[in-house]
């Protein structure tokens, strides 16, 4: 039984979602006299990855667009995050859309994503896990900002005195959610901060096309879907060009490079620039237009998003040649 209250003070009520690890739970604080969600976790071993959640959020402080904790804690047999509520995630809101968003709007969020990670990234973490049910809004005054949250399984990629980056090696498992996780990362190998731009670059590929090829092909292997992830000219066929070149460049980053934040901008800015509208108002659709009648995403009849990522540890498959010739990593790597 999940607990009622939270530190006597985090009063749990409805649930708005649950994931491979725990649940979240809308909250009123009644001391504080706010609204607060309550992520839980039932404690098994000697830490919870919602321990280690907490650790990450609060090695990266209160900055805008990462949710800000207000405890963390044991309250019965659960670890308890607290943190600010939030709006909805970015897949219900395209979902309300139709799986159809304004060219704007796409930029809009990719180049909020960027900024993100790159300030992830300069706190010495990576996500391994962006996608759309990872992405937040914000509420009232804030709903233009967008939030990345779920740190579970972030990783710190190298050591805060010195920036050396951590070793690479091979292993059998994929982390992330296949969906939207980097090629390297279904064969097995350690992620670096050019994963997470590669995750980044699907999402913007799911945000214009409505959906990806993958999803909903019921039985589809992991080969299958890297296969698919390979073929950028028909992954990218019809999107804006800086798409494709988002796409590229994340495959050509290798393992321990640095992004260039400030080109992935200039090419998100490209894209808004060659729109034909050329709002450059930063207003989001769900600011300002109420959701489009049905349309039927680009190369997939159904865009529901399959429930919840095999987040982690599935057996990668052997590299395929492709992979190999494609491939510029280290051979090295260490996992969780
Ligand atoms: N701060 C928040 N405010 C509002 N809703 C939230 C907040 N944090 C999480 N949620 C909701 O709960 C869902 C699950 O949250 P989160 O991804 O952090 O948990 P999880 O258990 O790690 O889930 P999963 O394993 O599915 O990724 C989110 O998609 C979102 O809808
Ligand atoms: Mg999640």
């Amino acid at each position: 039984m999940v607990p009622a209250c939270v530190n006597g003070r985090y009063r749990l009520k409805e649930k708005i979602g649950s994931g491979a690890y725990g649940e979240v739970y809308h909250a009123s604080d009644i001391i504080g006299d706010g609204d607060v969600v309550v992520k839980l976790q039932c404690i098994t071993g000697s830490t919870t990855s919602l321990e280690h959640e907490y650790n990450v959020l609060k090695q990266l402080g209160d900055t805008v667009g990462i949710p800000h904790v207000h405890w963390f804690g044991r309250e019965d047999n659960y670890d308890a995050l607290v943190l600010d509520r939030l709006g909805q995630s970015l897949e219900s809101v395209f979902k309300t859309y139709q799986h159809s968003f304004s060219r704007n709007t796409i930029v809009f969020i990719a180049h909020q994503l960027v900024c993100r990670l790159q300030y992830i990234h300069s706190k010495h973490f990576i996500h391994c896990d962006l996608k759309p049910d990872n992405i937040l809004i914000g509420t009232g005054k804030d709903a233009h900002k967008i939030y990345l949250v779920d740190f579970g399984i972030s990783k710190q990629y190298r050591y805060p005195c010195t920036h050396l980056h951590i070793a690479f090696e091979q292993t059998t498992s994929l982390t992330g959610t296949p969906a939207f996780t980097s090629i390297n990362s279904h064969a097995g190998m350690e992620l670096g901060c050019c994963d997470d731009i590669e995750s980044l670059a699907y999402l913007l590929i799911y945000l214009f096309r409505g959906s990806l090829p993958w999803l909903h092909c019921s039985g589809i292997s992991d080969e299958q879907v890297v296969e698919m992830k390979y073929n950028m000219t028909k992954l990218c066929q019809d999107l804006p060009e800086e798409v494709e070149q988002i796409l590229t460049y994340s495959r050509s980053l290798s393992f321990d490079q640095k992004p260039d934040y400030t080109f992935l901008c200039r090419l998100l800015q490209r894209i808004n620039s060659t729109s034909e509208s050329c709002q450059q108002d930063h207003v989001p659709d769900w600011s300002t237009i109420s959701p489009a009648p049905c349309k039927t995403p680009i190369g997939n009849a159904d865009s529901t998003m399959p429930r919840r990522s095999h987040r982690l540890k599935v057996q990668a498959f052997s590299p395929c040649p492709m992979y190999s010739l494609c491939s510029n990593r280290c051979p090295r790597t260490v996992r969780k």
